[in-house]
């Protein structure tokens, strides 16, 4: 576990309607090494946390259901986007996260510190309780092979964050996207009730493929539009930092000022995908 004394400063930005927190970037790289588990790791979020971690000098055991799609993220990657991802620090398992079989090959000797789940997709594609059966998956096997730390990528307007979605996302969470808040809300419930555990809910707004701004804010009010590479150093302090300020909390992340709903660029992201 990395240890950081960290600062929370007031931010006074474009939100100042809603209190703010700026999480300074961490000395990872100066840090001890931990052992990383990501679910969904081929995703564009999760990706983003198996290439930092692993330029963290972590070791990273990442599940996905297709490994070939795992390449370097373009937020985080530069000129080296969307080349394979391969390191020696990094083991990648082919298998279902709902699948308990497949689950253990993850934690089995590996020694693992710390957890991500940024699992996703459409209902239509994952079914509408992947993210709920997922989870309950993996929390258990965490307890089973006594791993605490955990962050979970939810989304703003999930759980008592309902009102900070903007206008049109709440459309959108009524309409749309109504199985999929079902199943996110179940997700978080699930963490939420695993008091033997140290979990971060992690709730972004709007996820960009930009480079990482090294701005994230926790906010209180509407959220505006964050960079998955932003998102991702969030998941990974919240797993490796010892005093890390938002354990067993729900934080809404964003990066830029103001409330509204940035298009998601991922679709561009994933061209290429199989
Ligand atoms: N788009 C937005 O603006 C936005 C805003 C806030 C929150 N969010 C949420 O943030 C999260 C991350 O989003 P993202 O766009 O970065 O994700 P993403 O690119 O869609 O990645 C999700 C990953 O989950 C994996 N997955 C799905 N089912 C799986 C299973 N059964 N076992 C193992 N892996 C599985 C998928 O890989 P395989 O299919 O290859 O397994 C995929 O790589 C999602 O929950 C999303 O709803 C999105």
């Amino acid at each position: 576990m990395k240890i950081s004394a960290i600062l929370l400063t007031s931010f006074s930005g474009a939100l100042a309607f809603a209190p703010t927190f700026h999480v300074p970037k961490f000395p990872s790289s100066t840090s001890l090494s931990a052992n990383i588990a990501v679910f969904g790791a081929s995703g564009l979020t999760a990706s983003e946390c198996v290439y930092q971690a692993l330029n963290n000098g972590d070791k990273v055991f990442g599940l996905t259901r297709n490994p070939s799609n795992l390449v370097i993220p373009k937020g985080s990657g530069g000129d080296k986007a969307d080349q394979k991802l391969s390191n020696p620090n990094l083991t990648l398992i082919g298998g279902s996260a709902t699948e308990a079989g497949d689950v253990a090959k993850i934690f089995e000797g590996n020694d693992i510190d710390g957890v991500v789940i940024a699992l996703g997709g459409k209902t239509k594609d994952v079914g509408t309780t992947m993210l709920t059966d997922a989870t309950k998956t993996i929390l258990n096997a965490m307890k089973a092979n006594g791993v605490k730390r955990v962050s979970v990528v939810t989304s703003i307007g999930a759980g008592d964050s309902k009102d900070q979605a903007p206008f049109m996302f709440k459309v959108l969470m009524a309409t749309v996207m109504k199985n999929i808040f079902v199943d996110k809300n179940n997700q978080e419930e699930l963490v939420k009730s695993s008091s033997d555990l140290e979990w971060c809910i992690v709730r972004p707004g709007g996820l960009t493929v930009e480079p990482p701004t090294g701005v994230i804010n926790v906010i209180e009010g509407e959220a505006g539009s964050i960079a998955r590479a932003d998102v991702a150093q969030f998941c990974l302090d919240a797993i490796t930092v010892d005093d890390f300020p938002y354990i067993n909390k729900a934080p809404c992340i964003s990066s830029v000022g103001g409330t509204s709903w940035v298009k998601d660029r991922s679709a561009k992201a994933r061209d290429g995908m199989e």
